[in-house]
């Protein structure tokens, strides 16, 4: 390595010590409420720059795994192929697509690194770039996978992404604000991650609580400056009643976060969840020219 082979760090530091901050996009995630409207309607708002299809709730441990898009349509009937056509929209416009598993209500877990492989190979067949007689969601070929492991056990997701990587596909994932993550902190520190849209809410001391942004600005800062990931987003409720806690006014937002965090060249935009309460408060058009 010659000493003028790498200017990008000497470049970064720069554009920081000037005050620079960096543009990012909404990500969204779409899937569980009939009443949010369909996902080319999401895609065609131009709001968003990456949406999570929730969620493949049950996987693993020899289950048959099981895709529920509440009320948009069924899986095992085969009406969810519809959303086929809506994907390719999504993709021409840019927009990244992918597949999130997990959730907070579910019957999944990895219980071995053969079953993380055998689940990683599902996966690529049934939603990626392979090839399987059942595809729920049609012939479309989704980005990548999004991990919002919420609950079962801790094990083995770090092979999951492990194998889902060598596929070639973006991988995303949601963890809690409190560093290490229960569930994805040893997923997350292979580094393998691209999209890592952190919940910044329901977690009272890391979060956005009665007014104060310090808990949240201080968690920006540890995971921007620990996890190793291509990009970190803030993730939020994008309503009230979209969360038990956490949900930060449009205006706090724009004016005292956006441009603190924005400073960071990790900095990839802001996560909603979800459509269903984005669709009812437009939230992601209050922020958008800040994000
Ligand atoms: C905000 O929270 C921090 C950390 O808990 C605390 O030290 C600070 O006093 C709080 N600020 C206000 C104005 O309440």
């Amino acid at each position: 390595m010659t000493k003028n082979s790498h200017p990008l760090p000497l470049i970064f530091i720069f554009l920081t010590l000037i005050g620079t901050s960096y543009a990012g996009g909404i990500a969204i995630y779409w899937g569980q409420n009939g009443n949010e409207g369909t996902l080319s309607e999401a895609c065609a708002t131009g709001k968003y720059s990456h949406v999570n299809i929730a969620f493949l709730n049950k996987f693993g441990n020899g289950q048959t795994p099981e895709l529920n898009l509440a009320g948009h349509c069924d899986p095992p009937s085969g009406t969810c192929t519809k959303f086929s056509a809506d994907i390719k929209d999504c993709q021409s416009k840019g927009i990244k697509v992918l597949l999130s598993i997990g959730g907070g209500v579910g019957s999944y877990s990895l219980s071995s690194v053969e079953d993380a492989r055998s689940v990683s190979k599902f996966l690529w067949n049934t939603f990626l770039g392979g090839k399987s007689s059942s595809r729920p969601l049609g012939d479309a070929v989704l980005d990548g996978i999004d991990f919002d492991i919420e609950l079962g056990s801790t094990q083995n997701y770090e092979h999951l992404a492990r194998f889902l990587k060598n596929y070639g596909v973006y991988l995303g994932a949601a963890p809690q604000c409190p560093i290490p993550d229960k569930f994805l902190g040893t997923a997350l520190n292979t580094g393998l991650f691209d999209f890592v849209w952190v919940q910044f809410y329901n977690n009272p001391p890391c979060a956005y609580a009665n007014g104060n942004i310090t808990n949240l600005v201080n968690s920006w800062k540890r995971w921007t400056t620990t996890v190793p990931a291509g990009k970190i987003f803030l993730g939020l409720p994008a309503a009230t009643e979209a969360a038990g806690s956490g949900f930060i006014p449009a205006n706090v937002l724009t004016s005292q976060i956006l441009p603190v965090i924005k400073k960071s060249p990790k900095y990839g935009g802001v996560m909603l969840w979800s459509r269903f309460y984005d669709l009812q408060n437009g939230y992601s058009t209050s922020i958008i020219g800040s994000v």
